[in-house]
């Protein structure tokens, strides 16, 4: 494998442009989670539309340009960091349409393959990394030359973002891994340079696990974490009341649902919505209807997803 023979395909999982109307029901159905939603999409919107605060400074303070600075100088980079099934991938592959309505500009994610990047060969993360910056940067030059304000916005998704961005002085590490967090790190700095409308978005479940020199890189870390009563409640209130639960029943299923004991962990957003629920209505589909009762018996076979375990314990 060389870098001319990876077509857009190899390095980039399916584009997806925005606004969308699939991203942004999803992006809806993510709940108790507004305050995240909110800073990524304005740490996002001002790195993908650079016009846009320029435009807000002149309007409302004169332009500004000595604070606007501060901001423009910020790196295109942000992380997302938590346990498994919190929104990490669902809320980056979705943010992208809020960016889209809050700017109105069209902005198209680029995915990193997945399937690419595993074959562990010798000198193929370096390669993939970079044939992937390269194609991103052609990208957002394009974009930019319409008359200096960008036209659109990338988002550049790196999605389980472990093996690529690894700690250098991780003991086990490879000679080929520091040379992908190289790679990366060269990426990063090269669009940070050049002003384009692109924002690089890294997910990881384990913090510690990111070399320190990415981390440095980062105008935000986002830090995702089990969803609390109140969140669990906001996942499952609706539907449970759909299906005909009493409030009592359904304060009883968030608890339930939470850590059972000190050392406990609680359901993830995803044990909820793509275990619990689902479970509900298939265990009685076809002949019964769901009830209380046969929740709380289910609920005593379920076990909350194990924690990831991350590297420093
Ligand atoms: N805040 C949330 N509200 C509702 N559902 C959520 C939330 N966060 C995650 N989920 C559900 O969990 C699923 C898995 O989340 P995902 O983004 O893949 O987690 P992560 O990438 O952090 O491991 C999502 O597709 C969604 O159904
Ligand atoms: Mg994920």
């Amino acid at each position: 494998m060389n870098g001319e023979s990876l077509s857009i395909d190899d390095l980039f999982d399916r584009r997806l442009d925005y606004p969308d109307m699939g991203a942004a029901r999803r992006l809806a159905r993510l709940v108790g989670i507004d305050e995240a939603k909110t800073r990524l999409r304005k740490v996002l919107a001002v790195l993908v539309n650079p016009a846009g605060p320029q435009a807000w400074a002149k309007k409302h303070h004169n332009g500004a340009a000595t604070a606007l600075d501060y901001l423009e100088r910020r790196p295109p980079l942000v992380v997302l960091a938590g346990d498994v099934g919190t929104g990490k991938t669902a809320l980056s592959e979705t943010i992208g349409d809020a960016v889209a309505r809050q700017e109105h500009i069209g902005v198209t994610l680029y995915p990193l393959s997945l399937a690419t990047r595993g074959s562990g060969k010798v000198g193929e993360m370096t390669l993939l990394l970079s044939a992937a910056f390269d194609t991103v940067l052609k990208a957002a030059e394009k974009l930019r030359r319409s008359g200096g304000k960008a036209s659109g916005g990338i988002i550049f998704l790196v999605d389980e973002a472990d093996a690529v961005t690894q700690s250098r002085e991780a003991a086990q590490m490879h000679h080929e891994d520091r040379a992908g967090v190289n790679a990366f790190i060269r990426g990063v700095d090269r669009l940070a340079e050049q002003h384009l409308p692109v924002a690089i978005v890294l997910c990881t479940n384990r913090l510690t696990s990111i070399d320190p020199a990415v981390l440095r890189r980062a105008a935000e870390i986002f830090e995702f974490r089990r969803p609390n009563e109140a969140q669990r409640r906001a996942v499952v209130e609706e539907p449970l009341a759909d299906l005909g639960f009493k409030k009592s029943q359904i304060d009883r299923v968030v608890e339930l649902t939470g850590a059972q004991d000190k050392k406990g962990v609680g359901f993830t957003f995803s044990d909820l919505t793509q275990r619990l629920l689902p479970t509900l209505i298939l265990d009685a589909y076809p002949d019964r209807p769901v009830t209380f009762e046969r929740a709380v018996e289910l609920l005593a076979d379920m076990k909350p997803t194990p924690p990831f375990r991350d590297g420093a314990d």
